[in-house]
């Protein structure tokens, strides 16, 4: 019995047995070291290299494919029920958007920096405005959970629905006007370059630690761009799976672990990808002279699974660990790495009872 329990327990999800089908690279682990070198193969889906990144801490929800668009070429014209946010890496180009009610298609201009979504379910394609250099980009999407339920292709990639409540073919569409969100989220469609927008501060989550909420293309998904100043590291918090922490400058590492357990570290730098498992302590810690800065795309699904209170103190019934109530280690660990680099500590020391 409990042979069939464990069985069922360790088959391969409906995604990642039709990635195998499909001769899409995966790539596993904790950590990935850079996007932008990430080894691809061809994949015909697309009309390009590509790999899907399902890290540990994905859990089924969502991941990052990564994708090049060689030099003066374009990928295939493509639509998906899943949802997806695109970061360009490296290289500029433009994407055309259809909907189905519309004949005339939206067109987006970008470089590297940029952040978008195509709309749910709209006809996209990408093209490479280079005719020397190639593009990468990378697109975080939720295409595991969607497979996961649905099991079709077909379905997934030919079905003949438009979400007209997001997006009816509006010329004005990718408008990088910030409006109010949700809560502390900034309504956004079109983010021209990620390392340009401005931080709102927030303290109470580390020393010079800054963030802003954003909501792209009215999905369920959504992100932030967090920057943690140089010589400093965030409070550890817990949450829910999938958050993929993509590195947009700085370099240092993170620290990962279970409640009791051994842990996880990733070293990163520009252009890593790391996803802090569910109910993962984790901290980020900066060890370069300059601030990183990181771009967390991630599931959404608000009101799915257990309520995680990721910015509230421990002390108050939250899922924060003050740093009073931090592995010792961990001060040390971050001490130790922040001299071998020749980076000056800049926070406070810490006051543990005797
Ligand atoms: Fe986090």
């Amino acid at each position: 019995m409990e042979d069939l329990s464990r069985q069922r327990t360790l088959r391969k999800a409906p995604f990642l047995e039709w990635c195998d089908a499909e001769g899409l690279a995966v790539v596993t682990g904790y950590g990935v070291e850079d996007l932008r070198t990430l080894p691809l193969a061809h994949w015909e889906r697309v009309g390009g290299p590509a790999a899907y990144c399902h890290l540990e801490g994905s859990q089924g929800f969502v991941g990052a494919l990564v994708v090049e668009i060689p030099p003066g070429q374009s990928l295939r014209t493509i639509r998906h029920l899943y949802e997806e946010q695109v970061l360009i890496l490296e290289g500029r180009g433009a994407t055309q958007f259809w909907s189905d009610g519309s004949q005339q298609a939206v067109t987006l201009e970008w470089q590297a920096g940029s952040l978008f979504s195509p709309p749910l379910n709209a006809r996209h394609q990408h093209f490479n405005g280079s005719s020397s250099e190639p593009v990468r980009l990378v697109a975080v999407n939720n295409a595991p959970l969607i497979f996961n339920i649905y099991k079709s292709a077909d379905f997934i990639f030919s079905a003949p629905y438009d979400f007209s409540n997001r997006f009816s073919g509006e010329r004005d569409y990718f408008s990088s006007e910030f409006k109010p969100g949700e809560l502390e989220d900034t309504a956004v469609n079109f983010i021209p370059d990620v390392y340009a927008v401005p931080l709102n501060d927030h303290p109470e989550r580390g020393v010079g630690f800054s963030r802003l909420g954003i909501h792209l293309s009215g999905n369920s998904m959504v992100g932030h761009i967090m920057a943690i100043q140089s010589g400093t590291y965030k409070k550890a918090h817990r949450h829910t799976a999938g958050a993929q922490v993509i590195v947009l400058s700085g370099k240092g590492y993170s620290l990962m672990w279970p409640p009791g357990g051994d842990f996880v570290r990733v070293n990163w730098k520009k252009g890593s990808l790391l996803v802090p498992p569910e109910g993962w302590y984790h901290h980020h810690f900066t060890a370069s002279p300059e601030a990183a800065r990181h771009l967390a795309l991630r599931r959404g699904l608000r009101g799915v699974g257990i309520p995680w209170l990721a910015s509230v103190s421990e002390r108050d019934g939250g899922n924060m660990l003050e740093h009073e109530d931090e592995p010792p280690e961990i001060r040390a660990m971050y001490e130790a790495e922040l001299a071998k680099e020749g980076v000056p500590l800049r926070m406070r020391p810490i006051q543990r009872p005797k």
